[in-house]
This record gives structure tokens, C-alpha cells and sequence, in this order.
């Protein structure tokens, strides 16, 4: 498949994928949005790949929506082509995704950003949801998302604000997992990603949906919904080849079977 606006390297059961609009700093128009789904969704049907990893370049995660393609929009044509909807095709993806960025994480790009699962951060970046300083609003789940993240009043200041945070600042508020110096994030996120592409790819896709449970449904659900996944795992091969290696005290090897 070949994009304009993104870049895709599959190496040792790793797909990465890079955002590449360098010009306007990975700004997010329907066009680079549409082939990130269109890649993640070719990547979860690939079963050589087992992690995913999404990053843009050290000056720029993405610097939110495209503005210049958003400015002449209005209401209605907007709700009916209801370009927020493809966003919730990046949620579904059943393999785990982390986010290597850098510099600007700002609007849609920190959306983006909050849609991965694991975050490993520059020392450089600025995240921030600045759409208020626009005269709008994130739509692309950033009231939900930074709230459940960073707690209600963090959130209120910086959505009401737009001002930036810096990567320190958002480790203090478990908005992401690490903050590293700049020439190291993308190693970090890749030793992170070939720790978890070792996994047993089933139980992995069982956690990252357990996960995310938690976030729409009751605790009572969660654990049933989790109960359900783990006895489901004892039908697997990788659940006898985790356990017999644990008592035969050797290494395992998992198949995804
Ligand atoms: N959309 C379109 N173009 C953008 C952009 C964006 N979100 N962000 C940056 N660019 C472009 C600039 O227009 C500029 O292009 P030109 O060289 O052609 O003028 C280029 O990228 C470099 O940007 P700056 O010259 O502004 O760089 P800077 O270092 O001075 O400032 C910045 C960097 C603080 C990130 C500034 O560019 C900025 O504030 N960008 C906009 C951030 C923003 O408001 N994001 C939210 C967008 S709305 C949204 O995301 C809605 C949603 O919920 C999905």
C-alpha cells in the first residue's frame, strides 16, 4: 500500500508506523487520518505483527487537526460527513499500540496520542488541547479521554486554558508511562514493544480489551468480563507452553494458538 502522509516499517514483529506531513508539523488532515486507520486496520488482520508503535518526528507528534482545512467548514456539512466517526476505528484495534512522541502533542495529536495504550515521551514535548484559543472545542475525544486521564481538574485547566504541559508535567499526572532524554524515545518505545511482542498475542489482545473495559462499563461487569477472558485462555496452546515452561524452568516460546 503506499501513503502520502504516513511512513510504515514492520520489523521483528513490530509495525511502525510514522506520521510524516513534517511541513506543517504532522498537522491531521482527513487524508493522513484516513490512511492511519487504513494501515492500523491492515496491521490487526497481519498476524506477523504483534505490537504497534506510533510516532511522528522529534519537533512534532502532530500539532493537532489540520486548521487550514477545518477554517472554512461549517455545522452542517460537518455533522453529516461526521469526520470524528473514522477516530473510533483507531479505538478498536485489538493490538496493543504505543506512542513514541516528541515535541508537539497539541489537539488532535494528544487525542491521538490519549487513543494509544502506553506513551513514552521526549523530554522536549508540549502537550496540550489549545482547540479553545480557536474559538471551538476537541471532538475527537479529548474532553473524555484527558479527563479520565489526568482527573477532572487538570483537565478543566488545561481544556479551558489551551496552555501546554510539559512532559514532566504529564508523567505527574499518569498521562504517560515515560519521559526519556530526546535521542531516546523511540529506542524506549521499541524495547518496550519487543518486550510485549514476546508475549502470548491472545492474552495480550484479552488485556488491552480488559483494559479498556474499565473505562465504559461498571466494576461488576470489568470482572466478569475479565473472569471470562482468563478461563477462556486455559483453551490456549500458549497457556500450556507458559505454564509447562515455567515448571520445566526454561524460557517459553509462544505461537499466538
Ligand atoms: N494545522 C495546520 N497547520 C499547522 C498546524 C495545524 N494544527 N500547526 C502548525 N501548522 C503549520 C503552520 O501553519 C506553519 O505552516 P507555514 O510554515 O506554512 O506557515 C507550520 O506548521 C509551522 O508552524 P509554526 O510556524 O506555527 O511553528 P511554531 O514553532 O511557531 O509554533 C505551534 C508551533 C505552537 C504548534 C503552532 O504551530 C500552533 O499553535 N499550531 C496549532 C495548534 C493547534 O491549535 N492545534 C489544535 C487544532 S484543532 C484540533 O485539533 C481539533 C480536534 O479536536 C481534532
Amino acid at each position: 500500500m503506499s501513503y502520502h502522509y504516513i511512513k510504515v516499517l514492520v520489523q521483528d514483529r513490530i509495525g511502525i508506523v510514522t506520521l510524516h506531513r513534517p511541513e506543517v508539523l504532522n498537522a491531521l488532515n482527513l487524508q493522513l487520518v484516513y490512511e492511519l486507520v487504513t494501515e492500523l486496520e491492515r496491521i490487526e488482520t497481519d498476524d506477523s505483527i504483534r505490537v504497534i508503535i506510533l510516532t511522528g518526528n522529534e519537533k512534532a507528534f502532530a500539532a493537532g487537526a489540520d486548521i487550514s482545512e477545518m477554517a472554512g467548514e461549517e455545522a452542517i456539512p460537518m455533522l453529516l460527513k461526521d469526520q470524528f466517526v473514522v477516530w473510533d476505528r483507531i479505538a478498536k484495534i485489538s493490538k496493543p499500540i504505543i506512542a513514541a512522541v516528541s515535541g508537539f502533542v497539541l489537539g488532535g495529536g494528544c487525542e491521538l496520542m490519549m487513543n494509544c495504550d502506553m506513551i513514552i515521551a521526549s523530554e522536549t514535548t508540549r502537550i496540550g488541547q489549545p482547540e479553545i484559543q480557536l474559538g471551538v472545542m476537541p471532538g475527537a475525544g479529548g474532553t473524555q479521554r484527558l479527563t479520565k486521564a489526568v482527573g477532572k481538574v487538570k483537565a478543566m485547566e488545561m481544556l479551558l486554558t489551551g496552555e501546554h504541559i510539559t512532559a514532566e508535567e504529564a508523567l505527574k499526572f499518569g498521562l504517560i508511562n515515560k519521559v526519556v532524554p530526546v535521542e531516546m524515545y523511540f529506542k524506549e518505545a521499541l524495547r518496550m514493544a519487543q518486550q510485549i511482542a514476546l508475549q502470548p498475542p491472545v492474552a495480550v489482545r484479552l488485556i488491552k480489551k480488559s483494559v479498556l473495559k474499565a473505562f465504559d462499563t461498571s466494576l461488576a461487569e470489568g470482572l466478569d468480563y475479565e473472569r471470562n477472558c482468563f478461563y477462556l485462555l486455559f483453551s490456549s496452546e500458549d497457556k500450556e507452553e507458559g505454564m509447562n515452561a515455567f515448571l520445566q524452568k526454561r524460557k517459553p516460546k509462544f505461537t499466538g494458538r
